[in-house]
């Protein structure tokens, strides 16, 4: 038995990409069904990044979901690079007019799902063999199994937001689809600990033993990270021996006021760049993660996704609206253009503030002339600045 769902647009996958774009979509009046092979709370549970750009910030204006986030954001004016102990602040707000906003991503999806529930939004959790058909066609259609049950969505538009591990651009053809990766030789160790903040704002610090991380969640909440090799174990990581290295790489000015505690969450994630084009294929439309992987130096993987899914969003409502395809027929070139420039100033800070384990010593001074570049040249620092606070739509 075949259970047959109409809809406007299905949207496979709810993480933060997919639940943003069912959001503005619904604000214009565009039904949308969102399926996702986890629950909830699975999605709610996964430990993310923490900085928003303003554009995101509003797009959750935009979706009427960000009032915990101006209540309980962090608004940053700045952030400072370190080396071998000395410090640069790049000053976003002198150099741009902008902030950023941190707060984190779990949270985004918690208000994004209580928007969408409180709608009354139609989702299917946990489902299984969903498999997108019929992509060349008006009238594409998805199927997958739920609850024990066959069902098929029939739709004008499939979005891809599953992420990276998703199906969606596995639906593009083998001599369609090309893609594009850099795989870095070094993970990102990461904890969270119930202690104040060991800086108000954020520092990235590149130390002859490695990269470090200083970042947060709240004024009395800590997410660190250190740069480890992609192999090792968690269980190899005593909160001692991390909040040893993790001092040492930070320096002693900045380490002084490093309140260390019990990590409650230990993770460790590899990192890569990663992009595939097209972001269209037929009338499905990739966004976020199913399409491109940031490392997250540039903490960008979010900010990344939601100005895909403002694009798409823009795309999708003046075809319903006024009968116009050209934001659609253009989606795939206007997005990839800007994914590109992320992913190089993800690229970058990620070569600029890590060790590399083939970097020769002549690589390692440029590194440093780099940093030292930055300090003394405005120009330089505003480069980053505006990378940083988040690059235009379009
Ligand atoms: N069918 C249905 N849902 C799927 C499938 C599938 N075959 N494969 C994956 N999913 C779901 C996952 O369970 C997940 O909830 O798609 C969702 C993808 O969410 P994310 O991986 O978070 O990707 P995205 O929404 O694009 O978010 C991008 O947020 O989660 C971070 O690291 C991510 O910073 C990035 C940004
Ligand atoms: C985080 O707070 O998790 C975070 C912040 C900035 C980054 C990466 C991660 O560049």
């Amino acid at each position: 038995m075949t259970r047959t769902v109409q809809t406007s647009v299905c949207i496979i996958g709810a993480g933060p990409s997919g639940l943003l774009l069912s959001q503005l979509l619904a604000n214009a009046g565009i039904d949308t069904v969102v399926l996702d092979r986890k629950d909830r709370a699975y999605i709610e549970s996964r430990v993310r990044a923490g900085v928003l750009e303003q554009g995101t910030v509003e797009a959750m204006e935009e979706a009427g979901a960000a009032d915990r986030l101006h209540r309980e954001g962090l608004p940053h004016e700045g952030f400072k690079l370190a080396f071998d102990g000395d410090q640069h602040r790049i000053d976003l707000t002198g150099l741009t007019g902008k902030t950023v906003m941190v707060y984190g991503q779990t949270e985004m999806t918690k208000d994004l799902f209580d928007k969408r529930t409180a709608e009354g939004q139609a989702f299917y959790f946990n489902v299984d063999d969903v498999v997108p058909t019929e992509l060349k066609t008006d009238r594409p259609s998805v199927h997958f199994k739920h609850d024990g049950e066959q069902v098929v969505v029939e739709c004008d538009f499939v979005a891809g937001c599953d992420g990276f591990h998703g199906v969606s651009r596995r639906a593009i053809p083998s001599d369609i689809l090309r893609t594009f990766e850099r795989i870095y030789p070094f993970g990102w160790l990461g904890i969270l600990t119930e202690r104040p903040p060991v800086s108000h704002e954020l520092i990235y610090a590149n130390h002859e033993r490695g990269f470090a991380l200083a970042s947060m969640r709240s004024e009395t909440r800590s997410r660190y990270y250190i740069q480890c090799d992609v192999n090792d174990d968690v269980a190899d990581w005593s909160d001692d021996r991390f909040w040893q290295e993790f001092a040492r790489r930070l320096g002693p000015d900045a380490a002084a006021n490093l309140q260390t505690g019990p990590s409650f969450e230990k993770s460790i994630a590899p990192l890569r760049s990663f992009v595939a084009e097209p972001m269209r294929y037929g009338n499905l439309f990739l966004a976020g993660d199913s399409a491109h992987i940031v490392p997250p130096t540039g903490a960008k993987g979010l900010n990344l996704a939601a100005a895909d899914v403002r694009i798409l969003n823009r795309a999708l409502v003046e075809y319903y609206k006024n009968g116009n395809a050209q934001y659609i027929d253009t989606y795939s070139e206007t997005v990839l253009k800007r994914v590109w420039k992320v992913e190089r100033f993800s690229w970058q800070l990620s070569t600029l503030m890590h060790q590399f384990p083939e970097n020769s010593d002549f690589e390692k001074r440029m590194q440093r002339a780099e940093f030292d570049y930055l300090c003394s040249s405005e120009a330089a620092s505003r480069s980053i600045a505006e990378n940083y606070v988040g690059l235009p739509l379009d």
